[in-house]
């Protein structure tokens, strides 16, 4: 079913957190080049590449700091100067900056969070779309939380909002896409094990995870499975779609 895969272009961004470093591995298991996009974890990057490198995969790494226009014009040229094409992107950088209750969050903390989780995905996307639309073909991925469902946590209502204008302009993307063989989704996450909830100072992991139908945190792979069915073949008939994987949440 992923047979597709083999040979696509695939930038990842926010490659070196734990959702995108999974998304990274199951790629290239499925013979995709990817790019593993960071901003300040380097040695996690380059360790990706270097195993990856030595299971014959192919790969390679790119700094940017998301929430810069001026450099996410620049990633897009560097990964298809490196690769040739872009075939899928996937926005998947992402957090929490400032995590804060609504009475004591700043107007910079608002702003950044909107930055690097709702324009950066949009200007990432519009890089990608013209390229794409020369080829006739491309997918986009955006990586949105179920934040946008719940207004986000007591210390994460801007997080949240951003996550919902993602997944508004997700739609908005897919129409305009459709007429030249571009689809657009995203995938709503719901809670995920991974580092980002240390950075945002998270300490009731337990009674968070017992508000979830299933009864476990989701792990990386869960949402990179995802990633991977929209991205293939198998997914070839859906466009404009938030997809949510939270074990029921
Ligand atoms: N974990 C969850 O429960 C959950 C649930 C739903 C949705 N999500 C979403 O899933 C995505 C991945 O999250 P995760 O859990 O894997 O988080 P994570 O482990 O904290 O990783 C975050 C990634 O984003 C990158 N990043 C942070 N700030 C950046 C910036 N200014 N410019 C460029 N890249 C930046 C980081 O790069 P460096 O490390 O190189 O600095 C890192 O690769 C995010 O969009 C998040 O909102 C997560």
């Amino acid at each position: 079913m992923f047979e597709s895969l083999r040979g696509k272009r695939v930038l990842i961004t926010g490659a070196t957190g734990g959702i995108g470093s999974a998304m990274v591995c199951l790629f290239a298991d499925c013979g995709a080049q990817v790019g593993i996009h960071y901003h300040r974890n380097a040695a996690k990057a380059q360790a990706l590449r270097r195993a990856l490198l030595a299971k014959g995969k192919t790969a390679a790494c790119f700094k940017a700091d998301l929430s810069q226009v001026s450099q996410i014009r620049r990633l897009v040229k560097a990964f298809v100067r490196a690769f040739g094409r872009i075939d899928v992107l996937i926005n998947n950088a992402g957090g929490v900056l400032e995590p804060k209750p609504i009475e004591r969050l700043s107007e910079k903390g608002w702003d950044r969070t909107f930055a690097l989780n709702a324009k950066g995905p949009f200007f990432l996307a519009q890089e990608a779309l013209w390229r794409m639309r020369r080829q006739r073909s491309g997918r986009i991925i955006n990586v949105s939380s179920i934040s946008a469902k719940y207004g986000g946590s007591p210390v994460s209502l801007h997080y949240g909002a951003a996550k919902a204008a993602l997944e508004a302009a997700t739609r908005g993307l897919a129409r305009w896409g459709a007429p030249h063989g571009i689809r657009v989704n995203a995938i709503r996450g719901g809670f995920i094990e991974t580092p980002f909830h240390q950075k945002m100072g998270r300490r009731d992991r337990r009674e968070r995870i017992r508000k979830i139908p299933l009864q476990r945190a989701g792990q990386p792979l869960d949402m990179a499975r995802m990633a991977l069915y929209l991205a293939s073949e198998a997914g070839d008939f859906i466009t404009g779609e938030t997809i949510t994987v939270a074990g029921g949440d």
